[in-house]
């Protein structure tokens, strides 16, 4: 398991990188890997921006029936979010964003939990598979 801090722009450059490359390593098509790489480096983004700074955390996992996965957690200590289904709604930013960063990396990837509380910070953990 790689684990990247995410404290700055360069750090969130550097979670997209390795991302692609577990993912290149596990035999994701190239399609599948530019989106679970969207999508990282929108979580890294809000894991930064929102977040306060934090973590990312990618690892390879595999299925019960034998598929490879890329798994990748982001977490922080910020000020979490209030309401989840409000946040993952296309189009709802508290900041100057699109808000489109939640909602667009749920479609790009299998898998997606988010778990936050306010005061509590924020945990979101996504799975692609290979197919
Ligand atoms: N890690 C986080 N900690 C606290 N709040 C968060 C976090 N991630 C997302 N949010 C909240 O959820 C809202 C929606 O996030 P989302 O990524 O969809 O949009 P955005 O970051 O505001 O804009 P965009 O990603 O489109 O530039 C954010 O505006 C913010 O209020
Ligand atoms: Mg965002």
């Amino acid at each position: 398991m790689d684990e990247v801090p995410i404290q700055s722009g360069d750090d969130v450059v550097r979670v997209r990188q390795q991302v692609r490359i577990v993912a290149a390593q596990n035999g994701l098509s190239l399609v599948d890997q530019t989106k679970l790489v969207t999508a990282a480096s929108e979580l890294a983004r809000n894991t930064l921006v929102h977040g306060g700074g934090g973590v990312a955390r990618i690892e390879v996992v595999k299925s019960g029936n034998g598929r490879v996965g890329v798994k990748l957690q982001f977490s922080d200590e910020g000020p979490g979010i209030p309401d989840i289904d409000l946040a993952l709604t296309d189009g709802w930013t508290t900041g100057s964003g699109l808000g489109l960063g939640l909602s667009g990396s749920r479609r790009l990837v299998d898998e997606f939990e988010l778990n936050s509380k306010p005061g509590a910070g924020t945990s979101v953990v996504v799975v692609k598979w290979s197919r």
